[in-house]
């Protein structure tokens, strides 16, 4: 372990350096020696000015967040910064990596900012659903103004050093390597020079013109309001940043406190929270430790150019590594790469991509109609039908066709990747890569272990998911795998209940309510109901309306009418298919409240959850809901179904399961898993299978 905390001195300036790995998190011990060492420097005589900079990767990475939820020990964050501001020496933060939450504002407490150019900074509070409550939202703004200030700490995205020049926040670059060197030199000609010895806190001029302008406030959330609905952190944000015009900094900065200890006490901040490390978790395998082998993968195949697999080859493409994409036919290959190109390019228009960057992507790409041309590939995607003899009939080829060492992947949704496997002659090379539609987009990449799948494989598709940024959920065989198993119950309840007699408008709009971006039959209507009726063998409402050509938003609406601006509004025509059906299988109507709605959709998925972890199909109850989230958008502040389970009681749950279960029949009977854990008090998210 490196020393906790150096003080040095160099041409009449103190440098302090913390270094406490992985992220010099501002625990009590960092901050107990940020104190100590400053009150050193106080008295110390050869001392004019003092340089405060981290060892290891990055500067202070913000509040220790292990912390949170437990008694605090002095001395607190605000009470280290107070000791900083107050210093009677000038002093200068020398900034490497990302100054981010408590490490941004305690570089905010210093009187100069230098930093090396790959250095970024930011206010990512909000994502752990908090704010900056250390001084950053009464800082911040003082140095960058109101407008700035609000984009920032709203979004929580870090800024890199050039922009937080631009912006006043940084005073200086550094030179990338010489950053402690840079620092002395510029601490040393501040005081030569007899600059100021400025306090952010003072500053006005960038606030002023602010006071008494509702309006920039109300736009702003009159802007957002699609986008922070459901989450707490972003109102108190705005309302904070108001204070810092409005009201003297000592006033605003307990405001501040006030609203930051509110959000500390709030259930989406603890789900928000508990993401950011079960999200850090996923990654890790009990069985396969960070160290095992993994394989090198400079050359992808995929098979299937369709909505799937160009999807999967765009992720590829889009982290510098080249994929063969195979297809039957010339023009479903000219299709697919025409699609690539086309979302590309929609990229260009949004402003999210260079031309040049497409052009690059596009030059990743070598597109044939030959299977063989995967003998280099190190790791082929299979992503065609959903068949199992297509797939296996495939997985023979491969088998033949791969070189030694090549991992053989499929996407399949729901088939056994086992049997899959022992189509080919090495089924330890043979695993799941469950992407997520749009593949390009969505951020859940499961990762299916078969029987005999190797460890390495593992450990190659955790870091290589890294690498196409998707977050890694590890699964073992079983029908759906973990999102798609859990969520589909939900989708066949409502089903259900809109036979029963409930309005798919209710459903949908008891769902969004929850915090999902639309309910289930909107969302049936935006994937296509002919995709959604695909599988059905019997007559089901979905299928009657694609007999009438109704296909949902992109052919003649489905279970709604949508006019020329997609405003939707419930179809009459799909009303009288949904009691036709119910008439014809003789289903008793019934009504239901919101609360009633919410639960015959989501409990289920709870109990579904409950029995994946029994089964072993998942690692943990945190590895679910990080499943959901980045793969169903469920809402990021209810924690995933299994958090949120908890936050509503196992027992509660169990009880209704089992009035529905009464009612309704045995979709609903509780997984005696669930009843277990109702009964013993363990909670669902904190579930791990060894
Ligand atoms: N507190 C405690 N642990 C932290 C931490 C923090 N603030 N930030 C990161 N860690 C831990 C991670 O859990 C992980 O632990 P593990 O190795 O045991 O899983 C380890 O540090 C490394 O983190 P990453 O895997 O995320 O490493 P990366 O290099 O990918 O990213 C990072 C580094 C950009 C610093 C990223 O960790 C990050 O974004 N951290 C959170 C930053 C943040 O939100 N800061 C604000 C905190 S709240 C606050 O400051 C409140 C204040 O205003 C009062």
């Amino acid at each position: 372990m490196p020393e906790l905390m150096t003080y040095e001195r160099e041409y009449g300036v103190a440098i302090i350096t913390i270094d406490s790995p992985p992220v010099n998190a501002l625990g009590h011990a960092v901050r107990s020696a940020v104190v100590e060492a400053f009150e050193k420097a106080a008295q110390d005589k050869d001392v004019d000015a003092i340089v405060l900079t981290c060892g290891g990767r990055t500067f202070f990475a913000g509040a220790d967040i292990t912390e949170f939820g437990k008694p605090m020990k002095s001395p607190h964050l605000g009470e280290m910064l107070d000791v900083i501001e107050a210093s009677p020496k000038l002093t200068v933060a020398a900034i490497h990596g990302t100054a981010l939450g408590g490490g941004c504002e305690t570089a905010l407490c210093c009187n100069y900012r230098i930093a090396i150019p790959s250095a970024k900074i930011g206010l990512p509070e909000v994502n752990l659903g908090l704010l900056p409550g250390a001084g950053g939202t009464q800082r911040l703004p003082r140095l960058v103004g109101v407008p700035i200030a609000l984009d920032m700490i709203t979004s929580g995205k870090p800024i890199n050093a050039n922009t937080a020049l631009d912006y006043g926040v940084f005073d200086k670059l550094a030179d990338e390597v010489a950053l402690r060197a840079d620092a002395v030199a510029y601490a040393r000609a501040l005081v030569d020079n007899e600059a100021p010895k400025v306090r952010v806190r003072d500053r006005e001029d960038k606030i002023a013109e602010y006071k008494g302008n509702i309006e920039v406030f109300d736009n702003f959330r009159k802007k957002n309001a699609r986008k922070f609905r459901g989450f707490k952190a972003p109102e108190n944000i705005i309302k904070c940043i108001e204070a810092a015009v409005e009201l003297p900094f000592d006033e605003s900065i307990a405001r501040e406190r006030e609203l930051f200890m509110e959000l500390m006490g709030s259930i989406e901040s603890a789900a928000q929270r508990y993401v950011f490390f079960a999200e850090r978790q996923t990654a890790k395998v009990p069985d396969v430790p960070n160290d095992t082998p993994t394989r090198d993968i400079k050359r992808v195949g995929v098979i299937g150019a369709g909505t799937m697999g160009g999807g999967i080859t765009m992720n590829f493409l889009s982290a510098g590594v080249p994929v063969t994409l195979v297809e039957q036919t010339e023009e479903a290959l000219d299709r697919g790469v025409g699609v690539i190109r086309k979302n590309y390019e929609s990229s260009v228009r949004k402003g999210r991509m260079s031309m040049d960057a497409v052009e690059t992507a596009m030059g990743f790409i070598n597109p044939t109609t030959e299977l063989e041309a995967l003998g280099d590939a190190d790791l082929i995607i299979e992503a065609v039908f959903e068949q199992m003899d297509i797939k296996k009939e495939i997985f023979g080829k491969l088998g033949k066709i791969a070189k030694d060492g090549a991992i053989l992947a499929s996407n399949t949704s729901y088939l056994d990747i086992d049997e899959i496997a022992a189509s080919t002659n090495r089924p330890q090379d043979v695993m799941g890569l469950h992407f997520f539609s749009p593949a390009n987009i969505m951020p859940l990449l499961e990762i299916v272990r078969g029987e005999n799948t190797s460890k390495d494989l593992i450990n190659t598709a955790m870091v290589l998911s890294k690498k196409i940024r998707k977050t890694p959920v590890l699964s073992r065989v079983g029908h759906g795998f973990i999102a798609n198993r859990v969520m589909t119950v939900r989708g066949k309840q409502a089903n259900m209940m809109a036979l029963q007699g409930v309005s798919p408008a209710d459903i949908d709009r008891v769902i969004f309510d929850y915090g999902f971006a639309m309910g289930p039959f909107q969302m049936f209507d935006l994937v296509g109901l002919d995709v959604i009726g695909r599988d059905a063998n019997e007559k089901t409402v979905a299928s009657e309306l694609v007999a009438r050509d109704r296909l949902g938003q992109k052919k003649n609406g489905g279970y709604y009418d949508y006019d020329e601006n997609r405003k939707a509004t419930l179809s009459p025509l799909a009303m009288d298919i949904i009691k036709e059906v119910a008439d014809e299988k003789g289903v008793d109507q019934i009504s239901a409240d919101d609360d009633e709605i919410l639960a015959r959709l989501l409990y289920p998925v709870v109990n579904e959850g409950a029995k994946v972890l029994d089964e072993n199909i998942a690692i943990r109850g945190s590895d679910i809901d990080i499943a959901c989230i980045k793969g169903y958008n469920w809402p990021v502040y209810r924690g995933g179904p299994m958090f949120w389970a908890d936050t509503v009681g196992l027992d509660k749950i169990v009880a209704t399961l089992s009035d529905f279960e009464k009612r309704f029949g045995e979709a609903f009977t509780p997984s005696p898993f669930l009843e277990k854990c109702a009964a013993s008090g363990e909670r669902l998210s904190q579930v791990v299978n060894e």
